[in-house]
């Protein structure tokens, strides 16, 4: 029997992938499928999208943390085109294969900019930007890195955060084991998908998480499919005018 009451410590096979860049593209292909299948982009992207609606400016800076090939990113850019919303997209990973195909797929995406980073070790204070982005790359580390991870990202973002990952549930792992073997073709992106789950989150957690940033508004919610959207609102100064 799995244990969901804790979070896995199991490393994805991702996170140490010694396939070739075309391997790789396939199993990210096959993750790509699956967030548009059950909608886990949308998610951030809405969530972003209402934050600049909150804060009207001539133009945004989004710092994707984890971007892997970009999609997120060229989901953002395309949205923002339709909405006539000027935007800098910047893409971090520590993945350079992921990196070389995010740079190739995003030739038409001059507002995209990509750079390969270790979060963990970055000096991010060059990368001052409106709103910092990650999508199922927290459950990636553990929970002493997370908080450090989720404070340098509010001190960079000058309007708020949006982290989109995954809740750790036994109802979501058994339902991706039967949706992975009609929709996914790859053993790897199989194999992650229970094992992110695992790695994943309850509500409970990352409302613990939020009571270490006291100073920002935080709003978490359960989106389906078996996602956490953790909104964090940065408390704007007031003019001294008003
Ligand atoms: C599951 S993928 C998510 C990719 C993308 N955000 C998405 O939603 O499809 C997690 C990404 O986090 C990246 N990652 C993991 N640890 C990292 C670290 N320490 N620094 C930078 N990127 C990291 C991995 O290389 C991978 O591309």
């Amino acid at each position: 029997m799995i244990d969901f009451k804790t979070r896995s410590d199991q490393k994805e096979l991702l996170d140490d992938y010694p396939g070739t860049i075309t391997q790789l593209a396939v199993v990210l292909k096959d993750i790509d499928r699956v967030n548009r299948l059950l909608g886990g982009n949308a998610i951030t992207i809405n969530a972003v999208f209402r934050l600049i609606q909150e804060h009207p400016r001539k133009s945004y800076t989004i710092l994707d943390m984890g971007c892997a090939q970009g999609n997120m990113l060229r989901a953002l850019a395309k949205t923002a085109r339709k909405r006539n919303i000027e935007v800098q997209l910047i893409g971090m990973d520590l993945n350079s294969d992921a990196l070389t195909l995010a740079r190739t797929a995003s030739v038409n995406f001059p507002e995209i900019t990509y750079y390969e980073k270790d979060i963990l070790k970055a000096d991010f204070s060059d990368f001052a930007c409106d709103i910092v982005i990650t999508t199922l790359t927290l459950h990636h580390f553990k929970n002493s890195e997370i908080l450090d991870f989720v404070q340098q990202f509010t001190k960079l973002a000058s309007i708020g955060v949006v982290i989109n990952d995954l809740h750790r549930s036994a109802i979501a792992y058994y339902l991706f084991k039967v949706f992975s073997l009609i929709f996914i073709k790859t053993k790897v992106a199989k194999v992650d998908g229970l094992t992110s789950i695992r790695r994943a989150f309850r509500k409970s957690e990352l409302w613990a998480l939020s009571k270490s940033l006291p100073h920002v508004d935080h709003e978490i919610s359960w989106k389906w499919a078996f996602r956490y959207v953790w909104i964090i609102r940065k408390k704007q100064q007031s003019s001294s005018y008003e």
